[in-house]
């Protein structure tokens, strides 16, 4: 054959590789109002930049049916591209293909754009849409999910992993996106279980559908499995693009840079009302964000999951931050099991990937509660207090006003080696409030008080006095700066600058042992 003929046959090939799931399943694809892989794919990366890697991997398993059929590429599309002129990995399960179901060589495809995006250091981004381990593969499909799973913790802190479910992910194959840094899900198309609802009602007798059991709204909010959603896939792709453009490439280089559209000087006069006049009245910490950060420039994480404490991805200045900030409009903004979890995680991420955190206090304290107590507050609550410890990128916070007992400690106080704390004269920083306070160190005075509540009222009134501002903290040098609330936004641009070259590493050790 001469190169021109041989030049056809690889062109033929590669066509056949393009449409190797069949008509029909495409149809059915677009019927379930689904994108295919290829079609992902081409929405998520920058037009024209995607390289695919083995195209002509086919299976080599044999009986059940499977041995006449072996389409190109198999059931799943991978290769490398860019998003925003960046290199990032990328592997699309095909479910017009065996239901994108995972044998060996679709594992070995998979396992090979993990090693390079670890080797090469770039993010990967995983599309799921399968019907999970072949089942005709047998346990060589069960022992390639190994080798993935394997490899995401291999990868983690190292390369950011993304995955999106956009289909079925069900079983142990749930434990591949569960490793990852961040869950998208599409509303009403994907869903995610380690069991189904038929296996639940044989087992347990429960109820309950697809959607309720593992749809993006159960795990979004329930769960707390998925931190973001979309309603297409479309959309969830655009994000995935958005969310990485606060993310470094690895954990050996910073974030990039945008210059900011915003001004570094501008002030907010409204930040100086915002806090209402009476401390058990809630206001809305994301009105607070989207003040102090570049303008348009606040991407929430897990925003439907544990929304008494907020977390995302802002920027200052055109350079990225994370910003963990108790939410008072919300259970008061105190910190429970999931908040504790939530953030905790996320602090470990930008910890990871040299994401400065930028943490607005505003909390009274743990929520009381049985079910917290025995939930495992205290295993749950460290989560928090470990990640920030163990934190070593730029830490400032900025104490809107409560900041109370060992919840202000847990937000990333001085004590535990915050880099910076401003304080707004709102500041409420104490052991705890004053009813509980007076209470206890002036039980005996009240006791044999002739007018106990008028005597107990002055007693707060001096506590209030004396400890709920941020003078005292000032005194002792745990609050750097106290600062009007409009000038937060200038005060946050030049300490972050200041703090852009910092340098801290850890004792050298295999790994701590957190909580769990
Ligand atoms: C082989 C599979 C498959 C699988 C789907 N297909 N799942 N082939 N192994 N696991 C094939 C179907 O036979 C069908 O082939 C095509 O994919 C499309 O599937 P449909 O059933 O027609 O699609 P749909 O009606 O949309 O239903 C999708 C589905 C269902 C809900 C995912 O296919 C399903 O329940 N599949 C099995 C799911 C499952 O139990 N997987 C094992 C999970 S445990 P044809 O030729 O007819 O088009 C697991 C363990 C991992 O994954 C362990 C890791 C440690």
């Amino acid at each position: 054959m001469g190169t021109e003929a041989r030049i056809g046959q690889l062109r033929e090939m590669k066509d056949a590789a393009l449409h190797a799931g069949t008509q029909r399943a495409v149809a059915r694809q677009h019927e379930a109002g689904k994108l295919t892989a290829r079609e992902r794919i081409d929405a998520l990366l920058d037009q024209g930049s995607f390289n695919e890697i083995d195209q002509f991997v086919k299976h080599q398993s044999s009986g059940f049916g499977i041995e006449d059929k072996k389409p190109p590429g198999d059931a799943v599309v991978t290769g490398h591209g860019t998003i925003d002129g960046r290199p990032v990995f990328v592997f699309a399960e095909d479910f017009t293909v065996f239901g994108g179901s995972l044998g060996k060589v679709v594992a070995d495809k998979i396992c090979k754009i993990l090693d390079l995006a670890i080797e090469t250091g770039a993010p990967v981004i995983g599309l799921k849409d399968s019907g999970g381990a072949r089942i005709q593969e047998g346990v060589s499909s069960l022992d390639g999910y190994g080798r993935i799973f394997e490899r995401n913790v291999r990868a983690s802190g190292v390369i950011p992993q993304i995955s999106v479910i956009m289909g079925p992910c069900a079983g142990g194959a749930v434990y591949s996106p569960a490793l990852t840094d961040f869950v998208f899900q599409v509303d009403q198309t994907s869903h995610m279980f380690i069991t189904g609802p038929d296996v639940i009602k044989a087992v347990t007798g429960e109820e309950v559908t697809m959607e309720d059991l593992g749809g993006a709204g159960a795990h979004s909010s329930k769960s707390g499995v998925t931190h973001f959603v979309y309603p297409s896939g479309q959309d969830a792709l655009e994000a995935v693009r958005y969310l990485l453009s606060f993310l470094p490439r690895n954990n050996m280089e910073l974030p990039p840079y945008y210059a900011p559209a915003d001004r570094s000087d501008r002030a907010d006069d409204d930040l100086d009302s915002i806090i209402p006049d009476e401390s058990n009245q809630p206001y809305d910490i994301k009105t607070v964000l989207e003040s102090v950060l570049d303008s348009d420039e606040f991407f929430e994480v897990h925003e439907q999951f544990a929304k008494n404490i907020v977390v995302g991805f802002g920027r200052l200045d055109g350079h990225a931050v994370g910003v963990v900030a108790n939410q008072p409009a919300v259970l008061a903004g105190t910190l429970d099991i999931a908040a504790s979890e939530k953030a905790a995680r996320f602090v470990r991420f930008c910890d990871a990937f040299n994401i400065p955190i930028l943490t607005f206090v505003d909390v009274p304290g743990f929520l009381p509660g049985v079910d917290q107590e025995h939930g495992g507050i205290i295993r749950h609550g460290a989560k928090l207090l470990y990640a920030y410890c163990e934190a070593t990128v730029p830490r400032i916070s900025v104490i809107t006003r409560k900041a109370y007992g060992g919840a202000y400690l847990v937000m990333n106080a001085r004590g535990i080696r915050a880099d910076l704390v401003f304080a707004w004269p709102s500041a409420e920083i104490a052991v705890m409030g004053a009813p509980g306070a007076v209470n206890i160190i002036h039980r005996r005075e009240l006791a044999q008080a002739d007018d106990i509540e008028g005597r107990r009222e002055e007693l707060i009134a001096d506590y209030e006095d004396r400890f709920n501002n941020p003078y005292v903290a000032a005194e002792l040098g745990l609050v750097d700066e106290i600062i009007e609330p409009r000038e937060t936004r200038v005060k946050l641009i030049r300490a972050m600058e200041m703090l852009r070259t910092k340098r801290e590493t850890l004792p050298p050790k295999k790994h701590g042992n957190g909580p769990q």
